[in-house]
């Protein structure tokens, strides 16, 4: 027998199982609701895809540089240090879907046995750390959600050499605090430690504005920020995002990128600088219907037995935890299984997310609203109590 494969040491990722199951059942008539996925319920405005067809019609649809048009990195570049501060200039920028960002910063920051830390319960950034060679290790989040400076320096180990963040978070939907991020980046100076801030969510922050970490970074901590177009313009489907990194990570990311992607589509590379030069009203839109649905959740959530909810300020998720003996595995097949609702087990966050459900809102507030009937009959259902 050879020796076992990195592939084999990860197991599916469990949302994309969960949405497979959810079109099987749908697929034999039966009435599935979703509220586990995590992706804008809304089309990607009009005006992107039709810069999509022009740039196709105009022939652009052969290999451009690996890192990315010039144009496009100049764009993220100018917004993103107007916007959040994020010191960037065109050639600090690499194009690629922020999870692919994820694999291919720890290929670019560590070497194979080397350790990685993330919080937990955190984005899943395990299974990429694994695949990368690496080995992740994980430091408890207080109960609110906060980082805990003395849990991340207690799980620190000689061989750490990168650190995951994720702010506004999935799944908790929390941002993270200018002091927390001071204490935190005090340590990875400290420790040697790179940091990774995964702000796929940047453009979904209800309360204030979107603090990045490279903002509150004093040039000593190599700090690499991943950034989406996913979630801003509702285009999860196009595979299209960024990492703002300084030398010589951005070399060996864009060197990830040569020898494995190539290339974004130059023609989505272009569709993607539309959407920074035209469609911020878009975004708007999108924020301000995921933050009337937070509030309605927030509201018919306090209606149903034994949840408890941190409010959450940023993303499109709440992660509640849920007063049942039950593990949030069987949790979630047994909902699935008696009312038809689909929602993501807190556990494949971290085990610090046992307890917890994940639940997007990412549908419509008449959807939603048949999703807490059906989660509060099932809640009842299995004995669990009020207050
Ligand atoms: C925290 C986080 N990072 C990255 C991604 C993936 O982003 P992209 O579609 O740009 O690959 C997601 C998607 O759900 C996410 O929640």
């Amino acid at each position: 027998m050879g020796r076992p494969m990195l592939v084999d040491s990860v197991p599916d990722s469990p949302i994309l199982s969960l949405i497979e199951q959810v079109f099987r059942l749908r697929a034999a008539g039966h009435p599935v609701l979703s509220l586990h996925i995590g992706e804008p319920d809304f089309e990607t405005p009009v005006g992107i895809r039709e810069a999509a067809s022009r740039a196709m019609r105009e022939g652009l649809t052969h290999y451009v540089a690996a890192q990315g048009m010039p144009d496009l990195r100049a764009a993220i570049a100018d917004r993103e240090s107007a916007r959040h501060h994020v010191p960037a200039g065109p050639d600090d920028v690499v194009v690629l879907p922020a999870k692919f960002g994820i694999y291919a910063s720890v290929l670019a920051t560590a070497a194979p046995g080397d350790d990685v830390l993330l919080p937990d319960p955190t984005y899943l950034f395990d299974a990429p750390i694994r695949l990368a060679g690496a080995r992740p290790i994980s430091f408890p989040l207080r109960a609110d959600f906060s980082l805990d400076p003395a849990a991340l320096d207690a799980a620190v180990t000689p061989r750490s050499k990168l650190l995951f963040l994720v702010t506004p978070a999935n799944p908790t939907g929390r941002t993270l605090r200018r002091d927390e991020l001071r204490a935190v980046l005090g340590i990875a100076r400290d420790r040697g430690l790179t940091v990774v801030s995964d702000e796929t969510y940047a453009s979904l922050v209800y309360e204030g504005s979107h603090l990045a970490t490279a903002s509150v970074g004093d040039g000593t901590v190599p700090i690499v920020t991943l950034g989406s177009f996913s979630k801003a313009f509702a285009m999860t489907g196009w595979r299209a995002g960024y990492a703002i990194a300084p030398s010589p990570i951005r070399e060996r990311l864009v060197k990830v990128v040569e020898h494995t992607l190539t290339c974004v589509p130059p023609f989505v590379q272009r569709a993607c600088l539309w959407a920074l030069q035209h469609a911020d009203g878009d975004t708007t839109r999108f924020r301000e219907k995921f933050r009337e649905r937070r509030d309605h959740l927030l509201n018919r959530m306090d209606d149903l037995p034994g949840l408890r909810c941190v409010r959450p300020e940023g993303a499109f998720y709440l992660f509640p935890s849920y007063d049942l003996k039950m593990p949030s595995r069987e949790f979630a097949a047994r909902l699935l299984d008696e009312e038809r609702l689909a929602i993501v087990p807190g556990v494949a966050f971290g085990s610090r997310g046992e307890g917890h459900v994940r639940i997007s809102y990412t549908s419509p507030i008449d959807v939603l609203d048949e999703g807490m009937e059906r989660l509060g009959r099932f809640l009842e259902s299995h004995g669990a109590r009020r207050g």
